[in-house]
């Protein structure tokens, strides 16, 4: 029987466990540039004995970016930082895919080159504010991007993908959750269109599958997975029937020889759970990575029964570095600080003690 600690092949690679550092958003990347830095290569290089690590999100181009400080994977000096973070990790026996992404409306024109107006799939506001430079500023409306936009918006993901084998990654995973742009279109709360990328199941898929099969161009099929999270509410998005938008989004992502589907259970803030994910494991092809407060206990028996095949771990992994070998040993757990999870220096990023 697979437990948290049996390997697992993915593609070309062996992970030694189950256990998947989690995409964690921490905004320490160097500015001006979003570039990699010493303190990210430790920090990522403390966590290698994750069986997978999933990078914080990076933004596939300067238009992609929604917060301060959240690294790039675009351009050169981008490259160069993630290949030092790539390149000690190895070292110490580890491997990370990373994140691509595009933040779409969760953004702001203070964020954006020349101030531009954020971009989404239709021109609704979301409720709250965006976190510039100067603080919180409401979020403001949207516009809508045109038809001819969007081959020019795949084409950002695949050069992203791109510069991802540059810098040394091992596969990437494209985010089409939480509320950002590919979200953004999955969903029929933010989607009002009326052309071939809004509507039906399948265009509203449509733009997610373009930048899937851009992103194949690059990479084998077993280094790519998919996230989606389908009853989150964060960043104000909702759908009307997220069972079948999203049973339909697994299916359409099958057939392709994916490594797998990452999926957010649940609504992340309150925990309530009213989709079926048994479904949607079902409707995917490959391997099915299950997120959202998991602990150890419940990690196990999910994976005993064959309800996922990986699970990711973001909190604990943040707070101990060493989070197998804790798991492991059924060791305490140091307790995440909530006020160094975004920016900041060292403190609550690379100062979280090991059991040794
Ligand atoms: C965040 O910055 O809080 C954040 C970023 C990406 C996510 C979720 C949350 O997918």
């Amino acid at each position: 029987m697979n437990d948290l600690f049996s390997p697992i092949g993915l593609g070309n690679l062996t992970l030694p466990n189950r256990m998947v550092m989690a995409p964690l958003t921490r905004n320490r990347a160097a500015m001006p540039g979003n570039v990699p830095q010493a303190m990210n290569v430790s920090y990522y290089a403390q966590r290698a004995s994750a069986g997978l690590i999933i990078s914080e999100a990076a933004q596939v181009s300067p238009e992609g970016v929604g917060y301060p400080g959240t690294p790039g994977i675009h351009s050169q000096e981008q490259v160069q930082g993630w290949r030092a973070v790539n390149d000690t990790l190895h070292a110490k026996g580890g491997r990370m895919f990373v994140q691509l992404w595009y933040c779409g409306r969760i953004s702001h024109p203070d964020l954006l080159p020349d101030g531009q107006q954020p971009v989404s799939a239709s021109a609704i506001t979301p409720a709250g504010d965006a976190i510039t430079f100067e603080g919180m500023k409401a979020f403001v409306e949207p516009r809508a991007l045109r038809t001819d936009e969007l081959p020019g918006i795949v084409e950002q993901y695949r050069q992203a993908a791109q510069c991802a084998v540059e810098a040394g990654f091992d596969g990437v995973e494209i985010h089409s959750a939480n509320g950002y742009l590919l979200d953004q279109f999955l969903r029929d709360g933010t989607n009002l269109r009326d052309d071939r990328y809004g509507g039906s199941l399948e265009n509203r898929s449509r733009l997610l599958v373009e930048v899937l099969s851009a992103v194949l161009e690059i990479w084998e099929p077993a280094q790519v997975g998919v996230r989606i999270s389908p009853e989150n509410s964060f960043n104000d998005i909702r759908d009307s029937d997220p069972q079948g938008t999203f049973n339909f989004v697994a299916k359409a992502l099958s057939g392709k020889g994916l490594g797998y589907l990452h999926v957010v259970e649940g609504e992340m803030m309150s925990g309530e759970r009213s989709v079926d994910y048994r479904q949607i494991r079902d409707n995917f092809d490959s391997y099915y990575m299950a997120n959202c407060s998991y602990d150890k206990a419940c990690a196990q028996s999910t994976i005993a029964r064959g309800d996922a095949d990986m699970v990711s771990f973001g909190q604990l992994f943040l707070a101990n570095p060493d989070l197998v070998q804790r798991f492991k040993t059924n060791a305490e757990l140091n307790v995440p600080d909530p006020d160094t999870f975004y920016g900041g220096d060292k403190k609550g990023y690379t100062d979280y003690p090991t059991l040794a």
